[in-house]
């Protein structure tokens, strides 16, 4: 964990329009600065972002957050990676949540730059050979790929030698090289004599990118016949295979603008679909679709694509991908399956029937809906009770996987009909958390619980100004809780955070640290973002208001419940004038306070 007095020590240092000025161009209009929101497709800007909140908002497609929170939707960044952009570029050092010393982590950042760097310069230097390599040129050509589509990637080409790479590298026989995975160390047989070479040969060099767009690796291709096809890059303290997706950095605008990623299986898919009218796309590295690759590119689209060959190691690989993204299922995110003919992969389709073809595949792909049920039923009967008792077994694990959504329910229903049971049944078999079907009479949970009145006049006072969280003591949060049981929690919990985060406590850092911690607070941040802002004096007299208002009410109702009562021992009647007495105390102080304004 990130100590969250850094990341309220970050966000007070960077300027959240210097930040988000990078990437969109901003005009001051008012107090705010206004810009094309990069989320949305628009043409008048409804873009904002406030220098006094450090928090942008759009108001066009509701999209808001902190410096953190932007790097995050703009460059797919995690939590940490963003946090870590932001102290890198600032000047300061993220303390880690490890027990390296400072010296050490000093180290640990030395060395991945020196990494970076030698990648890049190797990088280089492959370009730069291609350019004198008519044999990898001719082999791209024939591949259908021009010149610009190899810039675009960076394609390069290692020539045939063992030690092509010394010209690059004054020190050949540096630690880094290897720790690079550029060159390899071998160990003769008495493990004395060593020999270093490099390790891509005679190559087409494909570089991989991270999201900010640094050389993290290679993937180099034989151009002849000849085994292995691909040679990838070791993994090394850059580059982790399962985690990184190809092409990301060089489709990020493009998902943006087509609305969705295209998710292939290979280098030259990605290039060639870029060449052919479809820069939107990314390749897994060879490996199956994991957890990580979903997170990665729902955080840039809500809209996924992926494409399989249409043979039985497509469809395992399919199968795969599904697993991997039920747990992030949500009802404003739409995820398709495509399959190719078999033999075909994206490459080879689109040369061979063209880019409408293609398109045409893309609109037609197959809902994830429906290729879970596909898959769950298989080959069972279900004209028999075991057929569907199977089909409802092998359904299980994957319903499991899914939050509670919309979505799932429509799964559940289109099961219970397949498998003559009902959507209660199955949610009961299946065990599956928040059932849906049980409870559809009730409302969401969310708006079930939303809090509402005064509460919710208090929470947007604390959310907007969190330092004002220290007028609220124990007391208060017990008369609110009595006054609105639902939202009670949610109140405590954000007067928690709101009261550790202390005096220097500002919005944007309380937001992101609601937001990472999975707390419905989102409607009430937007709020927020949206507001209008007033001097912290009236705020600060308008939150008396109402906690004096809680107090009242709680006051008002325990009279009530006395006089019902008939106030006949001697401990009601004093009670009864002591509240008495208490809520004159209070009218007195509002009194006052009026006077003030
Ligand atoms: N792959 C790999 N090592 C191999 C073979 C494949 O790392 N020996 C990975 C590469 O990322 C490759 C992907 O798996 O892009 C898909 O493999 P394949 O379908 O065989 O290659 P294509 O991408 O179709 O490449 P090409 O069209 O050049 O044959
Ligand atoms: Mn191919």
């Amino acid at each position: 964990m990130i100590p969250q007095s850094f990341i309220q020590d970050l966000l007070a240092r960077v300027d959240i329009v210097d930040v988000v000025g990078k990437y969109v161009q901003l005009k001051k209009g008012g107090a705010n600065y206004m810009g094309l929101c990069p989320f949305h497709n628009e043409k008048s800007p409804s873009f904002t972002v406030s220098p006094t909140k450090q928090f942008y908002h759009c108001f066009g497609c509701g999209a808001h957050g902190s410096s953190i929170g932007f790097l995050m939707e703009y460059s797919g960044l995690s939590y940490v990676d963003a946090i870590r952009d932001l102290a890198q570029n600032n000047g300061m050092i993220v303390p880690e949540e490890d027990r390296l010393l400072p010296a050490q982590r000093a180290e640990v950042q030395a060395k991945s730059l020196a990494l970076s760097d030698v990648m890049t310069r190797a990088s280089d230097y492959y370009k730069q050979q291609l350019r004198g390599a008519p044999q990898a040129i001719a082999y791209l050509k024939k591949r259908g790929l021009t010149g610009e589509i190899a810039a675009r990637f960076g394609l390069g080409f290692a020539p045939d030698a063992w030690d092509g790479l010394r010209s690059v590298f004054l020190d050949y026989a540096a630690p880094s090289l290897v720790e690079a995975g550029l060159v390899i160390d071998k160990t003769d047989d008495d493990g004395a004599h060593r020999k270093r070479y490099d390790r891509f040969r005679d190559r087409v060099m494909f570089p991989i990118r991270n999201t900010k767009g640094q050389v993290i690796a290679f993937g180099g291709r034989i151009m002849e016949q000849g085994e292995p096809k691909y040679l990838n890059s070791p993994e090394t303290p850059l580059f982790q295979k399962g985690l990184e997706l190809y092409g990301l950095f060089e489709a990020r605008q493009a998902i943006r603008e087509a609305g969705y990623v295209l998710v292939t299986e290979g280098y030259m898919d990605v290039v060639a679909l870029a060449q052919m009218g479809f820069p939107q796309s990314v390749a897994t590295l060879g490996t199956a679709c994991t957890s990580t690759h979903v997170q990665k590119l729902l955080r840039q689209t809500d809209h996924v694509v992926f494409s399989f060959d249409g043979d039985a190691a497509g469809r395992r690989a399919a199968r795969r991908a599904l697993d991997a993204c039920l747990p992030h299922i949500n009802d404003d995110k739409v995820i398709k399956f495509l399959f190719l003919p078999a033999e075909h992969d994206p490459d080879s389709f689109i040369r061979e029937f063209g880019a409408d073809a293609f398109d045409q595949e893309v609109r037609d792909a197959m809902p994830l809906s429906q290729f879970l049920v596909r898959e769950v039923v298989g080959d069972n009967d279900l004209n028999s009770a075991e057929g569907r008792a199977k089909t409802q077994f092998d359904a299980k694990p994957l319903l499991q996987l899914m939050p509670a959504s919309g979505l799932r329910l429509q799964i559940v229903r289109h099961l219970a009909q397949l498998t003559q049971t009902t959507p209660a049944e199955i949610e009961t078999l299946f065990d599956l958390v928040q059932p849906v079907a049980r409870h559809k009479l009730a409302p969401p949970k969310s708006r079930r619980n939303a809090p509402v009145g005064l509460e919710r006049q208090i929470m947007r006072i604390l959310v907007a100004h969190p330092s004002l969280s220290a007028m609220l003591d124990g007391e208060v949060l017990a008369a609110a809780a009595v006054l609105a049981p639902d939202g009670a929690a949610m109140l405590a919990q954000l007067v928690e955070f709101a009261q550790e985060m202390g005096e220097s406590a500002q919005f944007a850092a309380l937001a992101d640290r609601l937001r990472q911690s999975g707390s419905d607070f989102d409607a009430l941040i937007a709020e927020v973002a949206e507001q209008t802002e007033s001097e912290l004096d009236v705020v600060r007299l308008e939150l008396a208001g109402a906690i004096r208002q809680v107090r009242l009410q709680v006051l008002r109702s325990e009279l009530d419940a006395l006089v019902v009562g008939g106030l006949r021992d001697p401990l009601a009647v004093a009670r009864y004038r002591e509240i008495l007495q208490l809520q004159e105390g209070l009218r007195k102080q509002a009194e006052l306070e009026a006077a003030q304004r």
